[in-house]
């Protein structure tokens, strides 16, 4: 397993092919989950470790692509700590005991993941089993989670998130702490248990300017990496809109960089300075695009991808839910046509 292409490119070694994988690659899109979801609640399957494995496999199977994600949700390891939330559908995490307060952040408890949330290890543990590509264990950023349990719900704007972090700085950073403890234990937890790689989704960061990440944010996220590199497994940092934050992305200690599409491959290698390997970036849009066209901008992908080593391509955010739905086959030959360019381009 140490020698596949996708932990090959983690690491920036050399690859006989370029490693694919989407994120959201199980979800709506597929017919099989919408079924699925008639009978189950998101959070049902998260907690079934049958399902969840069953869900994390389906697009290796169907798609080909070169990892898995496990199949859950950013918000899992926020229940033991005292956050009483829901999934709603078309909305997304909504907090019903918000933390906006010192005593709010008080009474958030840091906990043991493998006493509290056993699933989870379970989980990793029968899709390391039944599945032949590496996985990736995730959690979400101390920021992005803070953005849902300060709002309540998904934000636009983050205002009270932005308050707390300028009005009550020093809540702010016992929050970034705590989260950040939760975050190390439930990522090293995904690790015992057999994950191959991790991912830490920081997807709403990017709408901090450069100074405020830099003071109330990197910090926590320097941490995080630090306290997971003695695992030797491989980290990825990812967020949308991030382009101005690219260079200190490079310093926070993961092996990889995740990218949207406001920035191209070639440009995010020169403000990441080249130490880390980046993952990304197609607009996710693309794939309601006529083939054409998708083929066109996969190919440019790729080839800025392959001026250095360390390329892995995806998505620049999570596979979309439209009306009518992404086709699954439309994914299958994205993944075919990034192999078989790359090899070709590769081999040549
Ligand atoms: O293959 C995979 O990537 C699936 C695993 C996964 C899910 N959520 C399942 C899910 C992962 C890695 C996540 C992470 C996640 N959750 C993030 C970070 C990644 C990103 O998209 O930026 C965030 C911000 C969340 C919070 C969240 N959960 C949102 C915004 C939503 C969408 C709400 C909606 O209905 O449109 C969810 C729900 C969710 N989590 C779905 C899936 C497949 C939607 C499908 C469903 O409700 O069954």
């Amino acid at each position: 397993m140490a020698e596949h292409p996708f932990l090959l490119a983690c690491r920036r070694q050399s690859v006989p092919y370029v490693p694919v994988w989407y994120m959201r690659q199980a979800g709506r899109y597929q017919p099989e989950y919408r079924q699925l979801r008639e009978r189950y609640s998101l959070l049902d399957i998260c907690r079934i470790p049958e399902l969840c494995m069953e869900v994390t496999r389906l697009p290796v199977t169907q798609l080909g692509v070169d990892a898995a994600i496990l199949f859950s949700d950013i918000m899992v390891p926020l229940g033991p700590m005292g956050i009483d939330f829901d999934i709603v559908e078309h909305v997304g995490p909504v907090t019903r005991n918000p933390v906006q307060s010192a005593s709010d952040v008080a009474r958030l408890r840091v906990y043991d993941p493998a006493a509290e949330l056993p699933y989870v290890a379970e989980s990793v543990r029968l899709i390391c089993d039944n599945v032949d590509v590496p996985l990736i264990g995730f959690a979400g950023a101390p920021f992005t989670l803070a953005s849902y349990i300060v709002e309540g719900r998904p934000s636009r704007d983050y205002l009270k998130t932005k308050r707390l972090m300028w009005s009550e700085p020093a809540v702010w950073q016992s929050l970034m702490d705590k989260l950040a403890d939760v975050v190390i234990r439930y990522l090293r937890m995904q690790i015992e248990a057999g994950a191959a790689a991790v991912q830490v989704f920081d997807s709403w960061v990017g709408s901090l300017a450069p100074e405020d990440f830099q003071a109330h944010v990197l910090p926590a996220m320097r941490r995080i990496f630090a306290a997971i590199a003695d695992t030797g497994v491989p980290a990825i940092y990812f967020g949308v809109g991030t382009g101005e934050l690219l260079p200190m992305f490079a310093e926070a200690g993961a092996n990889v960089v995740g990218i949207d599409w406001r920035v191209s491959i070639r440009e995010a290698r020169r403000r990441t300075g080249g130490g880390v390997a980046i993952q990304g970036n197609l607009d996710p849009a693309l794939l309601l695009a006529p083939w054409s066209e998708i083929e066109r901008r996969a190919r440019s992908v790729i080839d800025q991808g392959l001026e250095a080593d360390g390329f892995i391509f995806n998505l620049g955010h999570g596979v979309v839910f439209h009306q009518p739905p992404v086709a699954v086959d439309t994914l299958r030959r994205l993944t075919e046509f990034v192999h078989e360019y790359s090899a070709l381009r590769i081999g040549a």
